[in-house]
């Protein structure tokens, strides 16, 4: 595959290409036309970097974060000023996205979460395994005005997770809005990687946005996955560059587009390491020149740099088994530059990567409790949509299962599980590969199959679910949905199957046109 495409080249490519109409487009981007932004950017801004949440240490000896939902605003494009929603520890005015926050297996955290919106909202802590009543989901409502105050216990290994809205119904509005953060977990047994926060170790949230001519953001020309923006901010970050002061970098890269699956690649083609995906650490680290990441998918990669080198991040082409105008519609052709590294002129050295970068061993895969299959067709998940009063699985707690996720559409989606983090098992295969690594993610292409090995979480609520569903947020938002509860695994057939749900408490609803 070429890395670098002439303009030209890429103008000749759609001319060759029907121009389809694809159903429920209302378009400002006509879907046939792949955009490409190659050779447009001098990446003249500085990348921010989100700031590490402050908190404080209880006298019970819970860690105590603070942080408000309120709206602002923020200028992306030079001289323009953009109405957004952010969250704010306290000690800053909020303007888009929120801080990082930070804690350490072991710990107790509490987060006061406080909304400061004049709509409900929720936060739910992607990729966090704690119980189902504080995970932010859609039964976890937090009223304008009102506050939420979470509890839980940090018992997983290290990763970069994420929070973010998941009102029901209103999920791409929400974060579309600025409304996102990062939660990174720490781990005593930590690798020997690049650490200091912002230096070599870096965030990298990926979000596409189109403006309107008011410098709005808008979403409007929803097709295939959902809205896509032609203009990339990164950390928002309109046009980044990121300075490197070191031989070695660790970025940590985060999906946080509501539709846009990136195929991260580098202008010059060279080789990174990929070190951690969702869920923690791979095994070992993976060499490699690509990396497919969909929405609410991470990765965490390292690049080795020389001094005054001045690598292009970028995202190329993708093949996910569909017809071209399909393909077009969802961005597989599009070539983004994301973010330019920009090496000084002297780099301080750097160690070698740990052979060894994970100890913690597969998901225990000798007893499988249940084998369930989904299936993904439109926008439903086995026929159905989201209902919040339907509990449409019941699992044991702390048991293993062998979920068969079948994408029979001729789109691509993605499948998320609240609460756990599995691992895949081949096509073929009778065990997970562990060097797949540990998700809570997963991509399917067009009429493609995974096979999730998933551990439950110990924490059983019977009239409280957690979520699985497409992370793509306008197919969330539309139904490709579904829920769970996890229970004691002897009254997994007893267990309700129904919920009273209090429709007033409910989100929203919002005309996207
Ligand atoms: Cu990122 Cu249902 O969540
Ligand atoms: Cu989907």
């Amino acid at each position: 595959m070429p890395t670098r495409f002439s303009r030209r080249s890429i103008l000749a490519g759609m001319a060759a290409l029907p121009a389809v109409a694809l159903v429920g487009c209302e378009s400002d981007r006509t879907t046939a036309d792949p955009i490409s932004t190659v050779d447009s950017l001098d990446f003249a801004n500085r990348l921010r970097i989100p700031s590490l949440a402050a908190s404080s240490v209880a006298q019970d000896g819970v860690r105590v974060f603070r942080l408000s939902a309120v709206a602002g605003s923020a200028e992306f494009l030079s001289g323009i000023s953009t109405p957004t929603w952010g969250y704010t520890d306290g000690s800053y005015d909020a303007g888009y996205l929120g801080p990082t926050l930070r804690a350490t297996r072991g710990e107790r955290v509490r987060v006061i979460v406080e909304n400061r919106l004049s709509e409900i909202t929720t936060v739910h802590w992607h990729g966090m395994h704690l119980p189902a009543r504080n995970d932010g989901g859609p039964h976890q409502p937090i009223g304008a005005g009102e506050q939420w105050q979470p509890e839980w216990s940090i018992d997983q290994p290290a990763a970069t997770l994420w929070y973010h809205p998941h009102p029901h119904g209103e999920t791409e509005f929400q974060v579309t809005r600025g409304l996102a953060g990062l939660f990174y977990l720490d781990d005593g047994t930590n690798p020997d990687l690049p650490h200091r926060y912002g230096i070599d170790d870096v965030p990298i949230v990926l979000q596409d946005r189109t403006f309107d001519s008011r410098g709005q953001f808008s979403l409007r020309g929803r097709a295939v996955t959902g809205v896509l923006g032609d203009k990339i901010l990164v950390n928002g970050t309109y046009n980044p560059h990121l300075p490197v002061t070191t031989r070695q970098v660790r970025l940590r890269i985060v999906n946080v587009s509501t539709a846009r699956i990136y195929h991260l690649a580098f202008a010059d083609d060279r080789e990174f390491a990929i070190v951690a995906t969702d869920a923690g650490f791979l095994p070992s680290a993976r060499q490699t020149r690509r990396l497919l990441l969909s929405p609410a998918e991470r990765a965490e990669i390292v690049v080795d740099l020389r001094p005054g080198e001045q690598p292009i991040l970028r995202s190329v082409p993708w093949d996910l088994n569909m017809m071209t105008p399909l393909t077009n519609g969802a961005g597989g052709n599009d070539h983004l530059d994301l973010l330019q590294l920009r090496a000084g002129n002297s780099l301080a050295e750097a160690g070698r990567l740990p052979e060894r970068l994970e100890t913690s061993s597969a998901v225990a895969f000798d007893h499988v409790a249940a084998r369930r299959t989904f299936q993904l067709d439109g926008r439903e998940i086995n026929g159905q949509q989201m209902e919040m009063s339907r509990i449409d699985t019941v699992v044991g707690a702390s048991t293993t299962e062998l979920w068969t996720v079948q994408n029979t559409h001729n789109q691509p989606h993605n499948f998320h599980v609240h609460g756990v983090a599995f691992q895949i098992v081949p096509p073929g295969a009778t065990r997970p590969d562990p060097q797949l690594g540990w998700k809570d993610t997963v991509l399917l292409a067009a009429e493609e199959t995974v096979q999730l090995a998933i551990t439950f979480p110990p924490y059983q609520d019977t009239l409280t679910p957690y979520m699985y569903h497409c992370h793509m947020m306008w197919h969330e938002d539309v139904g490709m949905m579904a829920q769970f509860t996890v229970v004691d695994p002897d009254q997994v057939d007893s267990a309700p199957r129904t919920l009273q749900v209090d429709h007033d408490h409910m989100a929203a609803d919002h005309d996207h046109g």
